[in-house]
């Protein structure tokens, strides 16, 4: 148990990338998931395998950004991305390389 706890903690102390992959269906309502999030994912694990770089990308339901989406998040306590597309993939990798946790 107490080792459990342990690397449950040390997972979320661990940085990586959290995508947004909610889909709303209202009217007018603009959504992660809607605007392609799966596939960025998909392209975003490919990249990081290509540079044999081990960050999670873990899937999350909302953000809170959704009129602003594709929104991701580094983990724990980084910075937000929004309106994002394949093409920050690059910048995204960038800033997950640099980001130092906060204390
Ligand atoms: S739908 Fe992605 S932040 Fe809410």
């Amino acid at each position: 148990m107490l080792i459990s706890l342990l690397l449950m903690m040390n997972e979320e102390n661990t940085t990586r990338l959290v995508v947004c992959v909610n889909q709303r269906f209202g009217p007018g309502q603009k959504s992660c998931g809607g605007s392609g999030s799966r596939d960025l994912i998909v392209a975003l694990r490919q990249q990081l395998d290509r540079l044999k770089q081990d960050f999670e990308v873990q899937e999350q339901v909302c953000l809170g950004r959704c009129q602003q989406g594709i929104a991701c998040r580094i983990a724990p306590g980084g910075p937000f991305f929004t309106e994002v597309t394949q093409k920050d993939i690059p910048t995204i990798i960038h800033a997950l390389q640099h980001f130092k946790p906060p204390v």
